[in-house]
């Protein structure tokens, strides 16, 4: 395994939970997959949960060059799935997957109540 990219990103817990009150289902929706959202408001405190997967698209973003954003990837082309251990895995759809091209993203999750931090290994 050859690594090829390197991202991280720290969230501030309280501002996603700001942009949910403030937004609710319409940046849930333009954010975050289905299965993403299903996982996040199911937890206890959801906007601890959102914000590591916040995170994890930003990181993946670097890893995978910054520019991605003008190249037509939406946030929702970068997915955090969970294996059944509860570790978290990153799926790329659409214009990520294309942009990734075969590469695998390894993906670590960390939070309290104030912040969020993923950090991201293309390889
Ligand atoms: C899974 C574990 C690593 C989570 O650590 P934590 O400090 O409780 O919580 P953190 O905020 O750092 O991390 C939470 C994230 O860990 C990730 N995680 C959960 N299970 C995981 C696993 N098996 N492998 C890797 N990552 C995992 C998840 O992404 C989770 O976030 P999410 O629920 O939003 O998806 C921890 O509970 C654990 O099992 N540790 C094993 C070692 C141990 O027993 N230590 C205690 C004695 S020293």
């Amino acid at each position: 395994m050859n690594p090829t990219g390197i991202g991280i990103d720290l969230v501030e817990v309280p501002r996603l939970r700001e942009l949910l009150e403030r937004h609710g289902q319409r940046f849930k929706e333009r954010t975050f997959t289905a299965g993403e959202i299903a996982y996040c408001d199911a937890c206890a405190d959801p906007a601890m949960h959102y914000a590591a997967r916040f995170a994890a698209k930003e990181a993946a973003a670097k890893a995978l060059g910054t520019g991605l954003w003008a190249e037509g990837v939406v946030w929702t082309d970068i997915e955090v799935v969970r294996e059944a251990s509860g570790k978290p895995q990153i799926v790329l759809h659409g214009a990520a997957k294309q942009h990734a091209a075969g590469a695998n993203c390894l993906v670590s999750l960390t939070h309290t109540r104030e912040l969020a931090m993923a950090q991201v290994i293309l390889a």
